[in-house]
């Protein structure tokens, strides 16, 4: 059996693999880690078959569907998801065969409706139903500190106790724990009885993780984030140097249109002299009077360069073939003491 583990932040997904078939399951894979897993994959000669979620996480959004295309594998996850996406749904109980390797899916609601701890050989991989030395909350949307006493007492604990655990989450740099490590040390499994762990459950005030409900979102829906939004406009687009636009503008060599997307009032308070005032929110309605000429040079740009980046893609999917976006924004421009206009669009 191969496992590596990677972990960024305090989130852990592990790549679980055959040696002797080559075939692998990603575990709570993360969309910022896309490119480890596949580099992890090709090193250790694995293939991946399934894409698993413990659970529907609150705190990161989950790579599973778009490896789930870039792959052409199944993405696995508890019956009780949510997501539409879901390929292949398992009830506790049940097995991925993964070459010679069984992982089995045990069901253990409390931090979310549809979290699943799933075994294979003497490893159980927790989720955020037990960490080390902690549990998973039972506060985010789903959490139930009764299931969740349910699931530990009467599930996981009574596992072998030899059995290694791997968590979903670990901050203090821990590989992994045993079940009878924490059955003896962590803090929450003292407290037995069953009034006090949910009173201790609801009252335990942890702030709510950032990005919560952008990854709720996502990982509910399959949706994409801001982040990646961004990441394919800017993918599709050139860009052009602050220093190159003003170098142009200078020596009066420019010819293209600049187009400022931001508001009015931004526009009004100070622009790239010359520029043109076509706020991101009447683009598409309005390119066709005031952008005449589809094969003229545009220079978009906004305050920050993340609006203009998703205007300039707009705009060549709109046929706009030689749109630029400024990389950088009216900020950063102002900031380094380039010239500056005021007043109204000419
Ligand atoms: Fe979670």
């Amino acid at each position: 059996m191969i496992l590596e583990t990677v972990a960024s932040g305090g989130c852990r997904s592990y790549l679980l693999g055959c040696q002797e078939t080559c075939a692998a399951a990603l575990i709570d894979p993360e969309l910022s880690q896309i490119d480890r897993y596949l580099a992890l994959t090709a090193r250790d000669g694995l293939r991946i078959r399934y894409l698993v979620d413990t659970h529907t996480h609150a705190d990161h959004f989950s790579a599973t569907q778009q490896l789930a295309r870039q792959l052409g594998v199944p993405v696995v996850m508890h019956s009780a998801s949510p997501a539409p996406f879901v390929d292949l749904r398992l009830h506790g109980g049940e097995l991925l065969v993964i070459g010679q390797l069984r992982l089995q899916a045990l069901h253990t609601p409390g931090h979310t409706r549809d979290s699943m701890c799933l075994r294979v050989e003497d490893v159980v991989f927790t989720g955020d139903t037990l960490l080390i030395g902690a549990t998973g909350r039972t506060d985010l949307p789903g959490g139930d500190a009764e299931a969740l006493y349910d699931s530990l007492f009467d599930h996981v604990l009574k596992l072998d106790p030899a059995l290694r655990v791997f968590p979903a989450h670990e901050y203090k740099g821990r590989t992994h724990t045993t079940i009878g490590q924490e059955m003896t040390t962590n803090p929450r499994l003292q407290v037995r009885e069953r009034g006090a762990f949910v009173d201790m459950m609801n009252n335990l005030n942890i702030t709510m993780p950032t990005h919560v409900t952008e990854a709720l979102r996502t990982n509910m829906s399959g949706g994409k984030t801001v982040a990646q939004m961004l990441s394919e406009a800017a993918a599709a687009v050139p860009f052009m140097s602050l220093a190159e636009l003003q170098a142009c503008i200078e020596s009066g060599s420019n010819d293209a249109i600049v187009l400022d997307v931001r508001e009015r009032d931004a526009f009004e308070e100070g622009h790239i002299p010359g520029a043109r005032l076509l706020p991101r929110g009447q683009l598409e309605l309005r390119v066709n009077q005031d952008l005449t000429d589809p094969t003229r040079r545009i220079i978009v740009y906004c305050e920050f360069g993340r609006v203009s980046t998703l205007a300039t893609h707009t705009l060549r999917q709109m046929g706009f073939t030689a749109a630029v976006a400024l990389d950088g924004g009216m900020k950063v421009w102002r900031e380094s003491g380039c010239p500056v206009q005021t007043g109204k669009d000419p």
